[in-house]
């Protein structure tokens, strides 16, 4: 075990008070709080010493595994060496270098903008889909469409096309202009269903009748995740993305994947573009493009959306958009140090290699007590539970809590279990993943 150098002990426990936690019941969770202290490849440390199985990559960021030391020495000699440039009117190697490597990753994207997280990553795909027709002199495409249990993110744009109650009614009118598709997630027709499911492509057609609404002709993009992370892990059905890209052709309207979780191999392809074959117009990423260590995301674009942008004054800027640190040297050091870690690792090959292994094990939770369905594409897999009548999330969050005791760390979202481990894994951590977590079930209430 690893030396911590800080551990919380119980006795410090009371100065938990002043950090507003992000995403958590504050008051339950300092009552009884769960601190990592250190990481290490497929582990954490707890601030008792225990090891802890990293089912869920951190939050679905660290693909690579943790405190990889390659990333890590990286990091160190960067913030050593330029700690900040400018990132107006100004440029640092290591930017330019890691958006040539980025678009490498994707034949058909050419330009990459940086952001510091998804949410912006999100928001900034939105405003240069807007501003994107206005320079082809289609000012009037501006309204989205986003989806049912979309989830992009906390920005104002991200809030407004995703599809989530409970982070949109605390928040006012959100941005206008705005139509939703249904969700694609139907136990009726698709429970248990192994890879993408057979049923639901037509859902897609629904935008055929929101088009038929508003006329194209005031649609800037569609945005959806290729496979939904956050609301519990929803795999489009077989031809439903191809049936979203077609009918988005037909209308001139740009096409917006949001990748923050599929990118950089979870699906066992560097894309979900890639993995299904459906190449959308821009494309929102974060998370694992460093590993989850330094707060980093960029939108990709395709050919010619950039271009487009290039026209008038050449001393005139042409996007009125940026952050303090777009392209900050430590995000594009840890950035690189990543893909070189993917690439000499084969670690998006190695999730495929993996991924029937993985979707076995997944599928051999079928049949123990609350489990109404399983489901898994490369490595990522969602179980759904049965709610306790009139406690929603009550049980999946017990799950959780034992998970946590007995070594294992999942993801709940709902009353629906999401893992997604670093791509380093090896086979006995799914055997050790999937057997505790079928115990847990067992004594489930
Ligand atoms: C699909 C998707 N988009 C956007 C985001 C927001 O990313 P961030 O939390 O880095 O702002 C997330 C985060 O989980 C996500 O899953």
């Amino acid at each position: 075990m690893q030396e911590l150098t800080h551990p919380i002990s119980a006795s410090t426990r009371t100065d938990l008070e002043a950090f507003w936690m992000p995403f958590t019941a504050n008051r339950q969770f300092k009552a009884n709080p769960r601190i990592f202290v250190s990481a290490k490849d497929m582990h954490y440390t707890t601030d008792d010493g225990r090891q802890v199985l990293d089912g869920t990559a951190g939050l679905w960021c660290v693909n690579a595994g943790h405190c990889r030391p390659q990333i890590v020495e990286a990091i160190q000699k960067q913030v050593a060496t330029l700690d900040y440039a400018p990132a107006f009117q100004m440029g640092h190697p290591g930017a330019f270098e890691l958006a040539d490597r980025l678009v490498k990753l994707l034949p058909g994207f050419d330009h990459v903008f940086f952001t510091n997280s998804g949410s912006e990553a999100v928001d900034s795909a939105m405003k240069i889909a807007i501003a994107y027709h206005r320079a082809c002199g289609q000012g009037m495409r501006q309204r989205f469409i986003g989806r049912e249990r979309g989830y992009h993110g906390v920005g104002f744009g991200g809030i407004s096309v995703g599809g989530i109650g409970s982070n949109r009614k605390f928040f006012g009118s959100l941005l206008t202009g705005v139509d939703h598709l249904p969700h694609t997630h139907n136990l009726e027709h698709n429970a248990f269903s192994r890879g993408q499911p057979e049923w639901g492509a037509p859902l897609a057609d629904e935008l055929e009748r929101i088009v038929a609404l508003h006329d194209a002709s005031n649609i800037a993009a569609v945005i959806v995740e290729p496979v939904a992370g956050s609301t519990g892990v929803l795999i489009p059905p077989k031809g439903y993305l191809e049936r979203l890209r077609k009918i988005c052709d037909k209308y001139g309207i740009l096409l917006i994947f949001d990748e923050v979780i599929t990118g950089f191999g979870r699906l066992g392809a560097s894309f979900a573009a890639e993995y299904f074959g459906v190449m959308p117009d821009l494309i929102t990423v974060a998370k694992g493009i460093t590993n989850g260590t330094v707060p980093m995301g960029a939108v990709f674009a395709r050919q010619g959306i950039y271009e487009a942008f290039m026209q008038g004054a050449e001393n005139a800027i042409e996007l009125f958009h940026g952050y303090t640190y777009s392209g900050h040297p430590v995000a594009c050091a840890a950035g690189l140090a990543t893909l070189d870690v993917y690439q000499q690792e084969g670690l998006f090959q190695r999730a495929r290699d993996l991924s029937e292994y993985w979707e076995n094990a997944v599928h051999s939770l079928k049949g123990l007590p609350h489990v109404i369905d399983t489901r898994s594409l490369g490595l990522v897999a969602g179980i759904e539970l049965e709610s306790i009548s009139g406690k929603p999330t009550a049980r999946a969050f017990e799950c959780f809590l034992r998970c946590y005791q007995r070594g294992l760390l999942i993801r709940t979202t709902g009353d629906i279990i999401a893992l997604s481990p670093p791509l380093m894994l090896e086979k006995h951590h799914i055997d050790q993943m999937f057997g505790l977590l079928a115990d847990v079930l067992r004594d489930l209430p």
